[in-house]
C-alpha cells in the first residue's frame, strides 16, 4: 500500500485519487478529499458534476478506475458495501410499500440476524429519533412525503452506522417542508454523532447544512472550504459564480499583483476601480471582476462609478435594483432595511464597493 497517500490521521472517511470513467467522459476526475470523524460535508455541484459517482464508490455499490477509498485509514475500495458500516438515504424514499413503517425500520437489522425482541425495541428507538413514534403499524403510502423520507433516515441508523450517506435525500420536497427537513437532519446528526456525506446541486441547502463544502464541476474538486469560505473567498470564478449570486465585470489589470494584493483594473466601459487580486495577475491580463450584489453601494456623492438604475424587483426581505453601468448591467442587493429609500427607475448614482469585496479572476 502506498503509505504517503494515506488519510491523515483524524480523518473518518478519506478519497484518494479516484477516478472513473464512462466511456469518454470522466465522471469523476482524481478527486481527493477527507472528512473528519463527526464532521457534515456537503458534495455540492450541478448536475452531471460527478457527486453520485462519488458517493456510490464510497458505499461500494460502484468501484473506481483508479484511486482509493479508505475508511478509519483501513482501504475498503474493493470491500462489498455490507461490511463497510455505512448508512444511506436517497432522494427516492424507497421503502418497501407493502412493509409496516416499523418492519422498514428493522428491515437492516433482520438482514444482519438479530433477533425479532432486539430488532423491534431498536426500530421503534430509531423511529422516536425521528419523531415518528407512533407511526410504526402504517404503511409507507399512509404518511406524507416528508414523513417517508424520515422513515427512511430511521432505517438508515437503526444500526448505528458511523457513516451516513444521503444522496440529495431532500430534493423531491416542497421547500417549507425541505427547509424543516435540513435542520432535523442537522439535530439527528449532533445527536448521532455520525458523519455525514450529503450530496446536494444546491447551494443554500449545503450552506445551511454542512461544516464544510465540497464543490465539484465535470468530476474536478474546485475547492474543499466551510461555507464562510466559500462565499467569502471563492478560489474561482466557478465557484464565485455558483454559490450565491455575483455579477462579473470584465476588466484589464493595470499592474502585476500576487493573490490578495490590490489591484488596479479598467474596467470594460472605461472607468477605473481598485479591487483585489484573486489570482497572481500581471500587468494587461484580462480578467473578470466578481462582486457579490450586497457589496455594491449607490449613493448620490460622485467618485464612484456611473450607474442609472433601470429596475427595481422587490422580494419581501430583499429588493434587487438592476444597475445599467458604463460596462454590464449589474444587481444591487438592498435589504428591507434600506429599501424604504429604494431610489427610483432613472435615477443616476454613484456605484462603490471596497476593494476586498472586488475580486479580480484571471479570465479563462
Ligand atoms: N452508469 C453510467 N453510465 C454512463 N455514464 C454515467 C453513469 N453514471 C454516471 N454517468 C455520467 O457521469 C457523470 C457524473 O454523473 P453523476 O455522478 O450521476 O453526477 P451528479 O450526481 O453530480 O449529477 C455524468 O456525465 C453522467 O452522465
Ligand atoms: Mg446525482
Amino acid at each position: 500500500m502506498d503509505l504517503q497517500h494515506r488519510s491523515p490521521p483524524g480523518d473518518h472517511v478519506g478519497v484518494h485519487d479516484l477516478v472513473k470513467r464512462y466511456g469518454d467522459v470522466a465522471a469523476v476526475d482524481s478527486v481527493s478529499l477527507g472528512v473528519k470523524k463527526g464532521e457534515f460535508l456537503a458534495l455540492l455541484g450541478p448536475s452531471g458534476s460527478g457527486k453520485t459517482t462519488i458517493l456510490m464508490n464510497i458505499a461500494g455499490f460502484d468501484f473506481p478506475d483508479s484511486g482509493r477509498i479508505e475508511i478509519d485509514g483501513q482501504d475498503v475500495t474493493w470491500t462489498p458495501p455490507y461490511k463497510r458500516n455505512l448508512g444511506m438515504v436517497f432522494q427516492r424514499y424507497t421503502l418497501f410499500p407493502h412493509m409496516s413503517v416499523l418492519d422498514n425500520i428493522a428491515f437492516p437489522l433482520r438482514m444482519r440476524k438479530i433477533g425479532r425482541a432486539e430488532r423491534e425495541e431498536r426500530a421503534r428507538a430509531a423511529l422516536k429519533t425521528v419523531r415518528l413514534d407512533g407511526y410504526g403499524d402504517r404503511k409507507p403510502s399512509q404518511l406524507s412525503g416528508g414523513q417517508q423520507q424520515r422513515v427512511a433516515m430511521a432505517r438508515a441508523v437503526v444500526y448505528n452506522p458511523e457513516v451516513l450517506l444521503m444522496d440529495e435525500p431532500l430534493s423531491a420536497l416542497d421547500k417549507n417542508l425541505r427547509e424543516e427537513m435540513q435542520i432535523e437532519i442537522k439535530h439527528l446528526q449532533r445527536e448521532l454523532g455520525v458523519t455525514v456525506i450529503f450530496v446536494t446541486h444546491d447551494q443554500t441547502e449545503a450552506l445551511t447544512m454542512a461544516d464544510r463544502i465540497a464543490v465539484l464541476d465535470h468530476g474536478k474538486l474546485q475547492q474543499l472550504d466551510t461555507p464562510r469560505a466559500l462565499y467569502e473567498a471563492p478560489a474561482s470564478a466557478f465557484v464565485a459564480g455558483f454559490i450565491g449570486e455575483t455579477n462579473f465585470w470584465p476588466a484589464t489589470a493595470a499592474n502585476d499583483a500576487a493573490p490578495g494584493d490590490e489591484v488596479a483594473v479598467e474596467l470594460e466601459g472605461g472607468e477605473r476601480a481598485t479591487v483585489m487580486a484573486a489570482d497572481r495577475l500581471s500587468r494587461q491580463q484580462a480578467v473578470r471582476v466578481a462582486i457579490r450584489p450586497e457589496n455594491l453601494r449607490l449613493s448620490a456623492d460622485s467618485g464612484g462609478c456611473a450607474a442609472t438604475v433601470n429596475e427595481a424587483i422587490y422580494a419581501g426581505s430583499v429588493t434587487t435594483l438592476l444597475v445599467r453601468t458604463k460596462g454590464p448591467i449589474l444587481r444591487v442587493r438592498l435589504t428591507a432595511a434600506t429599501a424604504a429609500s429604494e431610489p427610483a427607475a432613472g435615477t443616476s448614482l454613484s456605484l462603490g464597493w471596497q476593494p476586498r469585496h472586488a475580486r479580480a479572476y484571471a479570465a479563462a
